[in-house]
């Protein structure tokens, strides 16, 4: 049957790397006769914002509930719009309504990308950051009191369910499962945080009990920081809360490259939901405009999105497309945050035509 793919490109950058991702994506339906339809949204962006003044019409959910996956681009353009609005407005919305817990990332060291780590060759850094996407730190649960006085407050709960932590564990031990290192890091900081995070090391044990063949260890997250600087070979699949997890699922992907590469995937595991795909990166709003925008990280979100739809060999071909045009480093394809002179439509193109 066919897919149906909801196509929001949102700001900025968004709408420049947008096309080159569907030019990629459509390329890989031929190669591999996909049933896929794209259909294209135009709100969740501050254009909209300013004709309509919401980020989204109301009736955003009913028109998207149906579509098998989001590719989504990037929003935010603060001179414009507060990125408060922007982005509460819109991508958090789809977060929460669509019941995305799992966020994903691939932090991946390819050729023809250089480390900011010294010393760092491809191979050296391959692993995936796993992140609760919907409850930990990142409740609205507290308040401020005695405000403007000098006893003045803010308080803000933690939320850790069973059922939360339980989820993200175990899609990020079946990962882990299907990884040939078969090891699983879990970020904590049950020294500090005395009553949550040993509750989430608990929850790791007994999910652990369930997977013996998987080599488990955890880290306070602080020292964490630091080896995935130091060691970032050690890792294979990090599984963090929403708090710990946001700040590794920035590092992780800094530490292999480029912020124009890398990829990340809000999922819906069970498919209730439509999942939603996009670049790491924002909209750029300092490059707008001049067609320099790598257009890698939207293309490597697109092959997560086919391997999520059910197409794994075409997703594996895309990664492969890219791999290939990124090892040539042929400086009039790719693009100035490579080293080239290329442009996001010239590196687009030299990957779209690898899959013919
Ligand atoms: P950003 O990721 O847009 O840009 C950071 C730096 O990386 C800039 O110097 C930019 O030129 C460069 N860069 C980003 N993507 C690139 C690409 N594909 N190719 C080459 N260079 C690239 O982050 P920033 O500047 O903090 O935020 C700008 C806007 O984007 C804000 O409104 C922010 O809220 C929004 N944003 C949206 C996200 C999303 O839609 N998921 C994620 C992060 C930021
Ligand atoms: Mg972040």
């Amino acid at each position: 049957a066919r897919q149906r793919i909801a196509v929001i490109a949102g700001d900025g950058i968004g709408q420049e790397v947008m096309p080159e991702g569907l030019r990629v994506m459509k390329a890989a339906a031929d190669r591999f006769n996909l049933s896929l339809s794209f259909e294209h949204f135009d709100f969740a962006s501050c254009d909209y914002y300013e004709q309509h003044g919401r980020m989204m019409p109301e009736d955003w959910k009913s028109r998207l509930e149906g579509f098998d996956a989001l590719y989504f681009g990037a929003v935010g353009m603060p001179e414009r719009v507060p990125d408060h609005v922007s982005l509460w407005g819109s991508l958090l919305q789809f977060r929460r309504h669509f019941d995305q817990y799992i966020n994903l990332r691939p932090c991946r060291l390819l050729q023809g990308v250089t480390s900011p780590l010294a010393n760092r060759a491809p191979g050296d850094i391959d692993f995936m950051v796993v992140r609760e996407n919907t409850e930990g730190e990142y409740s609205s649960i507290g308040g401020r009191m005695y405000e403007g006085t000098d006893r003045e407050l803010a308080i803000q709960e933690t939320v850790m369910s069973r059922h939360g932590i339980d989820r993200a564990l175990r899609f990020a031990f079946e990962l882990a499962s299907t990884r040939p290192k078969r090891s699983l890091t879990s970020a904590t900081k049950s020294n500090g945080i005395s009553i949550t995070m040993p509750y989430w090391d608990e929850r790791v044990n007994a999910m652990a009990t369930h997977y013996p063949d998987i080599t488990v260890d955890s880290f306070h997250i602080d020292i964490l920081t630091a080896r995935f600087v130091m060691h970032p070979d050690m890792f294979d699949v990090v599984v963090a809360s929403n708090l710990f997890g946001d700040i590794l699922s920035d590092l992780g992907p800094a530490c292999a490259g480029t912020i124009g590469i890398a990829p990340s995937a809000n999922l819906n595991p069970e498919r209730r939901f439509p999942s939603l795909f996009e670049p790491v990166h924002g909209s750029a709003p300092d490059i707008f405009g001049q067609n320099i925008a790598n257009p890698v990280g939207q293309i490597w979100s697109g092959a997560m999105m086919l391997d999520h739809l059910g197409h794994a060999e075409a997703a594996d071909a895309v990664v492969k497309a890219f791999e290939a045009v990124l090892a040539q480093a042929d400086s009039a394809v790719i693009t100035p945050d490579l080293g080239g002179q290329g442009t996001t439509e010239t590196l687009g193109r030299a990957i779209a035509d690898r899959l013919v």
